[in-house]
């Protein structure tokens, strides 16, 4: 049933729009009928991840595409590879245009071997954006419900 999936949402933020898309999951979610924990990436004390059914890690894009260090310790502290990765990440072309966007978020969903594509939301998700994330989030829970 999918509605009894236990899902995390862990993520990093430091000017509030990985945040944002956060909050934004996690409401679209709350309105299907899931319970979602939290995880702020470098302040939560972890979890173990085996108890989720599906995990949603979130990013911002560092100095020429790098992953932030606490991300990189988050992926050191949980020690393992996840087969229920779900990655999303927010970034801004004006640095490195399309190659660098949000490439911390592509280089994690390779790394967990995700099955989903990251989401890229450009800056803050308000606006537009909000339909690419529902129709992510749309295709995320369809292929969730197949693999229950
Ligand atoms: C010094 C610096 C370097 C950045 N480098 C990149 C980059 O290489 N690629 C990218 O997509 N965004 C880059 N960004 C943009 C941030 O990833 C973007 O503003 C992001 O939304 C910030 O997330 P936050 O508000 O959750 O902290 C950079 C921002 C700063 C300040």
């Amino acid at each position: 049933m999918v509605s009894k999936l236990r899902i995390l949402i862990a993520y990093l933020s430091y000017s509030g729009n990985t945040e944002e898309v956060a909050a934004y999951i996690g409401d679209y979610l709350d309105r299907e009928g899931f319970t979602i924990e939290w995880h702020r990436i470098g302040i939560d004390v972890l979890n173990d991840l085996a108890y989720y059914d599906l995990i949603f890690l979130g990013t911002f894009t560092w100095e020429r595409g790098a992953t932030p260090d606490e991300v990189k310790d988050f992926v050191l502290e949980v020690g393992y590879k996840p087969e229920n990765m779900v990655v999303f990440g927010t970034g801004d072309t004006q640095f490195g245009g399309d190659d660098l966007f949000c490439k911390a978020a592509d280089k994690l969903a390779h790394f967990y071997k995700s099955n989903y594509p990251a989401l890229k939301i450009e800056q803050s998700p308000r606006g537009s954006q909000e339909k690419k994330i529902d129709q992510w989030l749309e295709g995320v829970l369809n292929n969730a419900k197949s693999n229950a």
